[in-house]
């Protein structure tokens, strides 16, 4: 089974209030949720494996260690998850970026795929999947589909607010793959929105309605 992992280290504590606070508009929104990604991709990026390289100092030439796969790449759910892009990409320059699109059907309220575009090399590539909200887990359940059928091997999955059901269905319908969290809320009000959550990611971002 995947583990689950909150990250609440203070500064993203402390950062996730004013994401949170209807006060905060777009503009220190998007800076925000930046910050925290950055600071969760600390953390997610914690195991990556190191190889000692040799290297030369002003004093000696030495052994030291440096990333050995380096072949990272992240991918938003869109279009809220392009919101946890820059921050991760600040850690991890070297990344390549592959996006996937879902809406739901009105009807049968599954997701479904309207877009994906991956990196070649996806399935040497250690991933991490970004959307700021895990609510009912149904597309973070079937972005993974997406990229698992297109080759990927090693995912991990960040998002900022979860709730216990979505983690749930996601450790259920993909146990191989990691979840980072910033917070677990509540529940899911009568809108599968999370409570008290933050509103709508998409909307709080990019300031539309
Ligand atoms: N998506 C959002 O943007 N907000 C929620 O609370 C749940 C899903």
């Amino acid at each position: 089974m995947g583990k689950i992992t909150v990250l609440d280290h203070p500064l993203i504590k402390h950062k996730l209030t004013y994401i949170r606070d209807i006060k905060t508009g777009s503009k220190e929104f998007r800076e925000l949720v930046s910050e925290v990604s950055m600071l969760m991709g600390y953390e997610v990026t914690r195991d990556l494996e190191l190889e000692d390289i040799e290297i030369e100092t002003p004093i000696t030439k030495m052994m030291s260690p440096a990333l050995a796969g380096k072949k990272l790449g992240i991918v938003p759910i869109l279009r809220a998850g392009q919101g946890m892009v820059e921050g991760m990409l600040t850690l991890l320059p070297a990344a390549k970026v592959g996006h996937v699109g879902l809406y739901r059907d009105p009807e049968t309220l599954q997701a479904v795929e309207y877009y994906c575009k991956m990196p070649q090399d996806i399935n040497e590539r250690k991933l991490i999947v970004v959307d700021p909200m895990l609510a009912t887990g149904v597309s973070a359940i079937a972005a993974i589909d997406a990229i698992k059928k297109r080759g990927a091997k090693s995912i991990k999955f960040v998002c900022l607010v979860s709730v216990q059901e979505g983690l749930d269905a996601l450790q259920k319908a993909h146990p191989d793959v990691d979840i980072y969290v910033a917070s677990i809320d509540e529940r899911l009000n009568e809108h599968a929105y999370i409570y008290p959550g933050l509103g709508d990611a998409g909307d709080r971002l990019y300031g539309t309605k």
